[in-house]
């Protein structure tokens, strides 16, 4: 299977991050100081497939598209292929028919992380060839998933978010099709939420009694969907960094695997890792705990951060008490008021500025 393509879905209105969605990609929020997209791509190229569709949404596509260019950084070849409504992850399929040619794919939801990537499991798919091969993981809350039921090692069933689910195995958001999943696509009708669902198409082909094979996947994996996802996977990709410090370091302490990026700042500061500062920021009379990714051209002062995301361009000044599992978005001001609750915690959009009473 020599000419396997990669599909990433990274259309989509990221209604559970907002407001952070109203004005950017949720495929772009950065995990690491990375954006989330880049792993999924890298985890594409590293398992062979370097021709790439990213489905678009016309609100973000611009913005995805200046972002991952024409694939070159990735060593990849990236088409982009705009999708007019966000009707569903088997309509994304359908929407890509004509760059994916009739081959077999692997589609990629640009919103999930493996800490594995997939590799292995695209070489088990480019061996045996099945008309689908779906990844599935055990979860505490799978009503949010779609489900597979299985029998031994078969699935005989999939359902999208039932409220009584028949099992803990959800769906990852990595899936292989042969092209007969055009035929699925074209052949199920929308759900409750009027989309056309990836899931229904596979149980289409479990009908049709085609080859689904299913593999559990090894390591952690995160949809990064919604605020708490996005910070626990932004703790998992920190736990494995390793110590690089290029900033400038005045009077300060970085204690642990800590990344502080050539270009940033610390002035009478202490920072504790697992945690990494971005390119330009200014940490200064400041605390900096784990599990903190703080983007580029940041200040932080006189203040206290921690399990926290901060994008490029925001600053938080004086906080007498410490922030913790926030996210703020782009260009964020943060600072005091004249009283001061115990604990901060929000999800805050770009561009907002917000003084504490
Ligand atoms: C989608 C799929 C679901 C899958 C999940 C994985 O859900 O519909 O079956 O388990 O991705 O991330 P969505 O995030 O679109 O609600």
């Amino acid at each position: 299977m020599e000419n396997l393509k990669g599909l990433i879905l990274s259309g989509g209105a990221g209604t559970r991050l907002r407001p952070i969605t109203h004005t950017s990609a949720k495929q772009l929020v950065p995990v690491a100081n990375k954006p989330v997209l880049f792993y999924g791509i890298e985890a594409l190229v590293e398992a062979g497939v370097e021709d790439i569709g990213i489905i678009i949404a016309p609100e973000t596509g611009d913005e995805i598209q200046t972002a991952a260019g024409d694939g070159s950084q990735f060593g990849a070849r990236i088409t982009y292929i705009p999708q007019e409504a966000p009707l569903g992850l088997a309509h994304a399929v359908l929407t890509a028919e004509e760059f994916l040619q009739d081959g077999p794919f692997v589609m990629y939801l640009g919103d999930n992380l493996l800490r594995d990537g997939i590799t292995d499991l695209v070489n088990a798919f480019r061996e045996s060839g099945p008309d689908a091969l779906i990844l599935l993981t055990r979860v505490p809350d799978p009503e949010h998933y779609g489900v597979a039921e299985l029998n031994d090692e078969r699935v005989v069933r999939l359902i999208e978010k039932p409220p009584e689910p028949p099992s803990d195995l959800a769906l990852v958001g990595v899936y292989m099709f042969g092209p007969v999943i055009f035929d699925a696509a074209k052949a199920i009708e929308p759900s409750g939420r009027g989309e056309l669902e990836i899931t229904d198409a596979i149980q289409w082909l479990i009908d049709s009694g085609r080859s689904v094979a299913s593999r559990t996947v090894t390591g952690w994996w995160k949809d990064t969907g919604q605020l708490d996802d996005m910070l626990e996977a932004n703790r998992l990709v920190l736990e494995d960094i390793e110590r690089q410090v290029e900033g400038e370091l005045i009077d300060s302490k970085v204690e642990g695997r800590v990344v502080v990026q050539d270009g940033a700042r610390l002035e009478r500061a202490v920072v504790r890792g697992p945690a990494i500062i971005g390119a330009g920021s200014r940490i200064t009379d400041a605390y900096i705990g784990p599990y903190t990714s703080i983007d580029a051209n940041v200040t932080v002062e006189r203040a206290e951060v921690e399990h926290s995301i901060l994008l490029s361009g925001s600053s938080v000044t004086d906080l007498d008490s410490r922030m913790e599992a926030s996210l703020l978005g782009k260009n964020v001001t943060l600072c005091r008021g004249a009283t001061l609750p115990k604990t901060l915690r929000m999800i805050v959009g770009d561009n907002a500025e917000i003084k504490i009473p």
